[in-house]
């Protein structure tokens, strides 16, 4: 074991390397990652293989290389195998102030490693994206629809999960985090993009990119298959704060109509029923936007989140009524069913306004006390 290459102090990167029968590539990436970080001055790091039992020894490779050089582990799992648990579990043991995750098989290319330390040290960037997405970046010997694949998957994700709109590449499995952001209680290990896991549930203020071209793959074959194309979009469900408005939003339509079927039924005059199912829907919403839809444990006052969800459903209560009103008078539709497309006609607009001027304040308030907190560790 060489002594000078051992150190008490907190490293100040590690790269987490997922493994699952990559013995050839292994061999290679391990000695060049080490001389081309040496050779940028870095020699406070670690070097962490998250290896599933590959039955090609993966592991033992490592383990050689780590007999000599102390600054390399491989952490080997037999159970909960996969991808994102490696990664996360991964992310967990590091022990350096960043931690850079990257493939094993080489289309990673070792050498912009250096590069993602040293944009997070200068930037003091809490992530930093190796992007194939942006000028001096790119991939090799894609066919058209992977690319367009891939494209795809980004647009989606962009729409859906508002965390991933600071980067051009949220499905980069290459990337650099700053350790103390991450909570990995937090994180949800189904998917398998991290990155997108990331960016949209820990409290980042900013995101730089480091643009690199992701190459073929030298030796074995790639182990994501069409089902991650399923897990994926599952994945960007569960995370997305629209898909979870659209939801209270069904079910406060729903409470909506009953309410006003109900006091319609009762006797109640036509407009009542109509404004008491809109107002009780939007406090039915409101809890559930609170605790469920943009999870906020939110100290700032939620009264003023209740007064600016109802000015900013003016427009959705507002179309509500008016349409409900004009098809009953015009004898399109029954009260109840110009209520529904009244209800429909209000929902867009609706999202977009509670997202910018009712909730983003205080999570972005929310963000900022818990990075004070963070750095004060
Ligand atoms: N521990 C562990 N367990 N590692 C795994 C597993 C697993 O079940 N499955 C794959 N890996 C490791 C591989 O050994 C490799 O080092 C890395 O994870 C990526 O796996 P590949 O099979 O090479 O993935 P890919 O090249 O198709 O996909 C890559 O590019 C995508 C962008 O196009 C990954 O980086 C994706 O995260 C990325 O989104
Ligand atoms: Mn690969």
């Amino acid at each position: 074991m060489t002594l000078a290459k051992s150190t008490n102090t907190q490293p100040l990167f590690t790269v987490v390397i997922p493994t699952y029968n990559e013995a050839d590539n292994i061999r290679i990436l391990i000695p060049k990652l080490i001389n081309i970080l040496e050779l940028n001055g870095f020699s406070n790091f670690e070097i962490l293989v998250v290896d599933d039992d590959s039955p090609d020894g993966t592991c033992l490779i490592v383990r050689e290389f780590a007999n000599s050089d102390n600054r390399i582990r491989c952490l080997l799992r037999r159970r909960n195998k996969g991808l994102a648990t490696a990664i996360l579990r991964g992310i967990a043991w590091a022990r350096g102030k960043y931690v850079v995750v990257m493939d094993a098989d080489l289309q990673h290319p070792p050498e912009l490693v250096p590069k993602l330390v040293s944009k997070a040290v200068s930037t003091g960037a809490d992530v930093v994206v190796a992007t194939r997405y942006a000028p001096g970046g790119g991939v090799e010997g894609w066919s058209r629809f992977r690319l367009l694949m891939s494209k795809t998957a980004i647009l989606v994700s962009k729409i859906l999960v508002p965390g991933t709109k600071s980067t051009s590449d949220p499905m980069s499995g290459f990337f650099l985090v700053k350790k103390s952001i991450i909570d990995p209680s937090l994180l949800r290990p189904r998917g398998y993009k991290i990155l997108m896991e990331i960016l949209e549930k820990s409290p980042y203020q900013k995101v730089e990119e480091v643009p690199y071209t992701f190459r073929n793959r030298a030796y074995g074959k790639s182990k994501l298959g069409a089902k991650t194309i399923i897990d994926f979009l599952i994945h960007a469900m569960t995370l997305s704060p629209l898909v979870r408005f659209a939801s209270v939003g069904a079910l406060g339509a729903v409470l909506n109509l009953t309410i006003m079927a109900l006091l319609l039924l009762l006797g109640a005059p036509i407009d009542l029923a109509s404004i008491a199912g809109i107002e009780i829907s939007i406090l039915f919403n409101f809890i559930f936007h609170e605790y469920w839809t943009f999870k906020t444990n939110l100290e700032e006052n939620w009264l003023r989140r209740l007064w600016t969800y109802h000015l900013s459903s003016l427009g959705g209560i507002i179309t509500t009524f008016t349409v409900m009103k004009a098809t009953t008078m015009l004898g399109l539709l029954g009260p109840l069913a110009g209520q529904a497309l009244g209800i429909v006609t209000g929902f867009a607009a609706n999202y977009i306004v509670s997202l910018d001027k009712v909730w983003r304040r205080s999570i972005l308030n929310e963000i900022k006390k818990r990075r004070i907190s963070a750095s004060s560790e």
